[in-house]
């Protein structure tokens, strides 16, 4: 199974996105960096929307992004309607963003969450299948 994912950072969350980018590379998953590329300040809704961008490209199947909390790029992220974004803390959160809500796009706080959390989280979001049933009923009320 061959899943390609986005990554995209403000940089609050650079340092963690470098790291998950080298644990993507070492599973031999494909991705792409869409940024940003140092520590100095830029502005999270710039890369919620280039993940939006290629999501709706079909360019990624997953995104992953990544700011100091994971509050402000989660708000933008789901104005995109079709983004599902979970701010995840844990591998269960991880889990069940997957199971309960068919999240394409985790989010992590890069002050907040360190990177085995973060690695683990990604891992089995990544192989974890939408439960579907009463749950695609609700996100039908989504949309
Ligand atoms: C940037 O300093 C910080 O505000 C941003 O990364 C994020 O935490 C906003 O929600």
């Amino acid at each position: 199974m061959l899943k390609t994912v986005a990554l995209a950072s403000d940089h609050g969350g650079y340092a963690l996105k470098e790291s998950l980018c080298e644990h993507l590379l070492f599973k031999n998953i494909r991705y792409i960096d869409l940024g940003t590329n140092s520590e100095e300040a830029v502005d999270y809704p710039d890369f919620a929307h280039s993940i939006s961008k290629s999501l709706k490209k079909r360019e990624v199947e997953f995104g992953v992004l990544i700011c100091g909390t994971g509050i402000g790029i989660s708000i933008a992220a789901n104005r995109y309607k079709h983004i599902r974004a979970a701010l995840v803390h844990d591998t269960s959160t991880a889990k069940l963003s997957r199971q309960h809500n068919d999240a394409n796009v985790i989010v992590f706080g890069g002050r907040l969450v360190n990177f085995n959390i973060a690695k683990d989280s990604l891992d089995i979001f990544l192989r974890t299948d939408f439960d579907g049933g009463r749950h695609q009923k609700r996100l039908d009320k989504l949309s």
